[in-house]
């Protein structure tokens, strides 16, 4: 049995724009977008800005009631306190922010998150009604060991542990492999519907048959205009994680369309 799985298209902005740069981008993604309103219905938008930049987006998606959604790119494994430069899943919450990514490759190799880290996150958000945006990938060197599956289902199954079905129904995966992030490297459509398709396994055998046809699971890593349509084509990858594209409105404009551009 196949659950439909509305397409998500997420912008991770990194630490590119600040918040006037990000609030310009927000409203000519909107604007490129408006004469296909319908794009909104079959197809999830989500912005991840720096934390700075959090505020001033919500009050302009809330301001104009665009169907933009807020994500944020990092929280806090704790709930309050005495934790300085942390953002917590409350303070997130509390701005509307709806997805947020844990995880990614770029906290865990610069900022020494580990598996145990990355399930706090993920429980943490949970716990604050935020959709954790779950990100895996494997280096080059375990790419060309030919470990990738069994690493990053490793990662999933670490991340996911103890959660119940209905949880992990609800959040999403991205497979970003990171010898394909910024550096035009893009992995084949087989090589994510490879990992896509085996992390949805994973899903199925810990959480059951109906938590693995609910999650969506994104690929990310130099995703481009050009070749998003290939990937999105592939039957277990249900959208993208941008980054590099995500900050100009045109590009990612296009890639929110991917179902436009011939395959
Ligand atoms: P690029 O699209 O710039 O390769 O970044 C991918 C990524 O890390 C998204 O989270």
């Amino acid at each position: 049995m196949s659950t439909p799985r509305t397409p998500l298209i997420a912008g991770n902005w990194k630490m590119v724009l600040d918040h006037q740069q990000g609030t310009l981008l927000v409203q000519k993604l909107d604007w490129t977008l408006k004469d296909a309103k319908h794009d909104y219905s079959a197809v999830e938008v989500v912005v991840l800005p720096s934390h700075t930049s959090l505020r001033t987006v919500q009050t302009l998606i809330e301001g104009d009631k665009l169907s933009i959604v807020l994500g944020a790119q990092d929280v806090s494994a704790h709930d309050a306190g005495a934790y300085t430069g942390e953002v917590s899943g409350p303070q997130l919450a509390k701005l509307g922010v709806r997805y947020v990514a844990v995880g990614h490759s770029e906290r865990r190799q610069y900022h020494g998150e580990d598996d145990t880290l990355v399930a706090a996150k993920t429980a943490a958000a949970l716990k604050h009604g935020l959709v954790p945006i779950v990100c895996v990938g494997e280096a080059l060197e375990v790419r060309r060991a030919g470990q990738h599956v069994e690493f990053t289902v490793a990662q999933v199954e670490s991340a996911l542990a103890g959660l119940s079905p209905e949880q992990v129904a609800g959040l999403v995966l991205a497979y970003e492999p990171v010898w394909a992030i910024g550096t035009g490297e893009v992995a084949t459509p087989e090589d994510a519907q490879e990992v896509c398709a085996a992390l949805r396994g994973a899903v199925g055998r810990v959480f059951g048959a109906d938590a693995a046809a609910a999650v969506r699971v994104l690929y990310g890593g130099s995703v481009k205009p050009a070749s998003i349509a290939s990937i999105m084509a592939q039957p277990d990858v249900d959208g993208a994680l941008v980054g590099g594209a995500s900050t100009d409105a045109v590009d990612f404009a296009s890639i929110v369309r991917f179902r436009d551009h011939p395959a």
